[in-house]
């Protein structure tokens, strides 16, 4: 394995926490040294120059959805890690509602033997809750755990069922991984195709109150001070919902959360145009949501941004707005998003963005990754702040092009990516 040496780049990492011009060096897949100045004439040493330019620990996306096995046609393990390795993502989680699902130790081992042979970077596989993620019994948590998943979720498809969500956190508290909770009543939001409000009463079409999801961050609360284990709320979307998430960690339970790209971002007004690409589960909200989900990352009330990267064939797009599937391809756009509308404009720091991007999600899930770290896995990568680029969906590397961000103007991109030491991205294509 060749060393690298990167030069002369502003180093930030909020784990150590690190905001200075350092070089860093490469060998055997780890971080060697992270100096002022490092010599290094060796031959055999790739140096790659990083004046102008950040670099970062791998950035590490705690929500993605692989549609292997069962819907290759939309994304495989190879072509979603490649998708994350280009957007600068260097470990991603993939959740269960595969067909079939990941709920048991053999799915689990596939995940990781293909990722082995197959991924471009670190893909760790979530087991399911349920069996089938059917919400009416309990998958092989023990198993899957000692087969490699590193969280379990019924991801899409929430656990109605209080007991047994209950006997999960029981469960899986001897194994100190979290559970994902998809916060969804589906009673409540059964018909819905947006978010319940003005907008969707403009356009006559059944909304999803915002109740929904909140009934359900209120239980997950509930159960996490009755269980002592550590629940993760995915994709929050309200303001009553992060008020909540607050209150629980003011009262020091273990409840952690994310927000996504797009729910930061967009407001459900562009639902206006009907582009089945700005469906997706949980609905975009109101203004007052997006300013509070923002509000809340700039406060620290939110642990990770997840890009909830989920790929649909475009034919299942190409329908009216309410039979279209829920989801937004994300891995490869995440970044210049969140550089262009949430750092440039002054929502939060560069510093705290990449926070949320790295040492955030590996808490959550006890990774020692997402640092630049001596001794460390080498998961580096470089962004240059300056470069401006369009969304263009037909030149992702993901198979699917589900974007509402088509044709939006950003700046700042991903230029290298190297995963366990080795290159992956070089001049921002993949190597
Ligand atoms: O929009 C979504 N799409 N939300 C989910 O929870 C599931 C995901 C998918 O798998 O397509």
């Amino acid at each position: 394995m060749t060393k690298i040496l990167i030069k002369g780049g502003r180093a930030v990492d909020p784990a150590s926490p690190l905001d200075g011009k350092r070089d860093i060096l490469i060998e055997e897949g780890e971080i060697r040294a992270i100096e002022e100045e490092i010599r290094c004439e060796e031959p055999e040493v790739r140096v790659i120059e990083a004046e102008g330019k950040i670099v970062t620990p791998g950035l590490i996306d705690i929500h993605t959805h692989l549609r292997e096995p069962g819907r290759e046609d939309e994304e495989t393990i190879a072509t979603g890690s490649a998708a994350a390795a280009k957007g600068g993502f260097t470990t991603i989680l993939c959740m269960p509602n595969t067909e079939p699902p990941i709920d048991n130790h053999s799915l689990v081992k596939f995940i990781i033997d293909k990722s082995r042979t197959e991924a471009v970077g670190n893909v760790l596989p979530v087991g399911s809750i349920s069996k089938g993620l059917e919400g009416e019994s309990l998958s092989e948590i023990g198993q899957m755990v000692k087969g490699g998943a590193v969280a379990i979720s019924d991801d899409g498809y929430p656990v109605i069922n209080t007991e047994l969500m209950r006997r999960a956190l029981e469960y899986t508290r001897i194994f100190d991984i979290p559970v994902i909770s998809h916060c969804e009543d589906t009673n409540l939001s059964k018909d819905g195709v947006m978010n319940e409000g003005y907008v969707s009463t403009i356009l006559g079409m059944r909304g999803i109150p915002r109740a929904a999801e909140e009934v359900m961050v209120a239980r997950e609360i509930i159960l996490a001070e009755l269980t002592g284990t550590k629940v993760h709320i995915a994709h929050v979307s309200t303001k009553g919902s992060l008020a909540m998430i607050k209150e629980a960690k003011r009262r020091g339970l273990k409840v952690t959360c994310e927000v996504t790209p797009h729910h930061l971002i967009l407001t459900d007004e562009v639902v206006m145009g009907f582009d089945t690409n700005t469906r997706v589960n949980p609905p975009l909200r109101g203004r007052e949501d997006v300013d509070a989900l923002r509000e809340g990352l700039a406060e620290g009330i939110i642990d990770a941004i997840a890009t909830d990267h989920a790929p649909h064939a475009l034919n299942e797009k190409e329908l009216e707005y309410g039979l279209a599937p829920c989801g937004i391809v994300g891995l490869e756009t995440a970044l210049g998003l969140l550089l262009t509308e949430i750092v440039n404009k002054g929502v939060v720091s560069f510093f705290d963005l990449i926070a949320k991007l790295t040492i955030g999600p590996a808490r959550i899930l006890n990774l020692e990754r997402g640092r630049l770290k001596v001794g460390s896995p080498a998961d580096v990568i470089i962004i240059d702040p300056r470069e401006e680029w369009v969304v263009d969906p037909s030149r992702f590397v993901s198979k699917s092009k589900n974007t509402p961000f088509n044709g939006w103007q950003l700046k700042g991109k991903t230029v290298v990516t190297i995963i366990n030491g080795r290159i992956a991205v070089e001049n921002g294509e993949l190597v």
